[in-house]
């Protein structure tokens, strides 16, 4: 890869650092995070060293998917403050040099939206049309899966107008219809609202599914969450994401990610590729649904590191020459890094926590990194149901009662699996509920709160919280982390996983021992010598093959 052919860009360059509102600082003393909260800790979020902050939705919605349920797109949650909070926030946040990215969630909206309360209304309603309707003397609608229904379909019988509507998720959240323009042009209008404010982006949730399929025609044998490539894989997804492109996003420098469920590496092209105008960037599921099954269940595949490293291979090498990828482990919608890929028990924690966050910011593409992880938190691990706030886990728990299955085993997976784990209070110190709030939280706070919090961090030069400094300067130091090619290393090595990055002349080589125990990375010679550039441990074992590396260690090496 040579630097002169590459075509600069900020949000390839920056790391982005997502904040989960509800859960990052409380303000108020209502046990919620809010935007007060966060502009309390805009000098804690600069000093990460992090780009770009991405936002998870703060905009007015009765809350049956936090926040995922928007009913006013121009307007923030009472819970969450005032526009002039937010204005104040993004002030805040670009005096410090850091970008805002918001998330837009344009498949479906709250039921509690006046579009849809109108639609919902009549048939002959102006907005009828701005959602998907069935009428009910045509039969039973054609199967549609929901991913959080109670009964498992996407179509929720509505009897004021005799006719089925679509929702994708949860009934409090049916489907936009984009195929009507005019629903397309008020998006777009928002959307200028915002870009208006000043804002850098846009997250695009499950924007992947905004376009359905004409009839809504029976996919035989397709079930359950097989659907989701059908979702995937409207006709007219690249015709309203271009025409998105002309109409708002190419009038601003800002970016924008594809939350991209369905997409794959044969898809993916069409979808972030320059020349298309689409879109910038998107984030896959391969690697955090390696191990998986419906309904969250895990299975033997889960740390898998020879499958693992394959799917972040091929993911990395897809956009030598066009596009660009994104890096991430977590976010609210996935357990915590170090429970989820590290070893999260009190001996391996830290170490295990440093490794995870060497490889997202060491990896070709944007590293979109949790809030929470650069102190090492890890999953909450409830043991009963009742401490889950989350519809998922709790609709999926009710759904397998009602089939007689076993809901204990699925709570044990939730423990590994489940949302909820990553959105758990933010653990800044060992006062209580952690420093987030002086009320009870929306959200039990993790139990290792008085072990793993930010004000212990803080001044310990060797802690998870001061390496991911050290992280986000070495990245902005090396363009060849940034923007050098990627080759894997040792690929059926089980514990290892070791790869380089090269820019003109520079090569970089990333060792990182993915396990509890040591183990020598056999590396061909002419990658045994370089200077250290960042090391988890204080020593490194050279030995004739390569290094040996301790328990969770990892290393970066400039080649010599
Ligand atoms: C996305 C969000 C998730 C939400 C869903 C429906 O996957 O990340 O939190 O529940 O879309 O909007
Ligand atoms: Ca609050």
């Amino acid at each position: 890869m040579k630097i002169s052919t590459i075509k600069r860009e900020w949000w390839k360059e920056g790391v982005v650092y997502q904040i989960y509102p509800r859960s990052f600082q409380d303000s108020n003393g209502d046990g919620i995070g809010d935007l007060r909260g966060i502009i309390q800790r805009l000098d804690y979020i600069a000093s990460l060293g992090i780009d770009i902050v991405w936002l998870n939705p703060v905009y007015q919605s009765p809350n049956h998917d936090n926040g995922y349920d928007i009913s006013d797109y121009q307007n923030i949650m009472d819970d969450f403050g005032s526009m002039e909070d937010f204005d104040e926030m993004l002030e805040g946040f670009h005096k410090r040099g850091i970008k805002v990215v918001m998330d837009l969630v344009v498949n479906h909206s709250s039921s509690e939206h006046k579009w849809f309360k109108e639609s919902r209304s009549s048939r002959d309603n102006p907005y009828r049309d701005y959602y998907h309707w069935w009428p009910a003397e045509n039969g039973t609608p054609p199967e549609r899966w929901s991913f959080f229904d109670e009964e498992g379909s996407a179509w929720a019988f509505d009897e004021k107008t005799n006719a089925y509507y679509l929702h994708y998720f949860d009934k409090t959240q049916p489907d936009l219809n984009w195929e009507n323009p005019k629903v397309r042009e008020e998006i777009f209008d928002m959307m200028h609202f915002w870009f208006k404010k000043g804002i850098d982006g846009f997250r695009m949730d499950v924007i992947t599914f905004i376009s359905k399929h004409d009839g809504y025609p029976t996919f035989e044998g397709v079930h359950g969450d097989k659907m989701i490539d059908v979702y995937a894989s409207g006709p007219r997804l690249h015709q309203y994401l271009h025409e998105m492109n002309r109409e708002v996003l190419q009038h601003y420098d800002i970016m924008t990610v594809a939350e991209g469920p369905g997409t794959n590496l044969s898809n993916i092209h069409d979808l972030v590729d320059e020349d298309r105008q689409e879109l910038n960037m998107n984030y896959h599921f391969e690697h955090v649904e390696l191990g998986l099954d419906a309904r969250k269940i895990v299975n033997s595949d889960h740390r898998n590191l020879v499958k693992f490293k394959k799917i972040m291979s091929d993911w990395a090498t897809a956009f030598d020459q066009k596009g660009w990828g994104t890096q991430w482990h977590t976010n609210h919608d996935f357990p915590r890094q170090v429970s989820w890929f590290g070893d999260d028990t009190a001996e391996h924690r830290e170490q295990s926590s440093k490794l995870l966050s060497t490889f997202l910011l060491t990896m070709r593409g944007t590293p979109y990194y949790y809030m929470g992880d650069e102190i090492g938190m890890t999953n909450a691990k409830f043991d009963s149901i009742d401490d889950y706030d989350d519809l998922m886990t709790i609709n999926w728990y009710n759904l397998t009662m009602a089939e007689g299955g076993d809901a204990q085993k699925l709570l044990e997976s939730h423990k590994l699996s489940g949302r909820d784990n990553a959105r758990t209070p933010f653990q800044w110190d060992t006062s209580e509920n952690a420093g987030f709030s002086s009320a009870k939280p929306w959200l039990k706070v993790t139990d290792n709160f008085k072990e793993i919090n930010a004000a212990e961090q803080e001044n310990r030069p060797d802690s998870p919280l001061n390496y991911f400094r050290e992280l986000t300067q070495l990245r902005k130091d090396n363009l060849a982390l940034i923007y050098g090619a990627y080759a894997l290393l040792l690929a059926e090595d089980e514990n290892i996983y070791a790869y380089t990055r090269t820019l003109d002349d520079e090569v970089i080589l990333v060792l990182l021992n993915y396990s509890s125990s040591s183990h020598v990375a056999e590396i061909p010679n002419v990658l045994h010598n370089g200077d250290v550039l960042i090391n988890n441990f204080d020593t490194l074992e050279k030995v004739d093959a390569g290094f040996s590396l301790l328990p969770w260690q990892a290393v970066v090496l400039k080649i010599k």
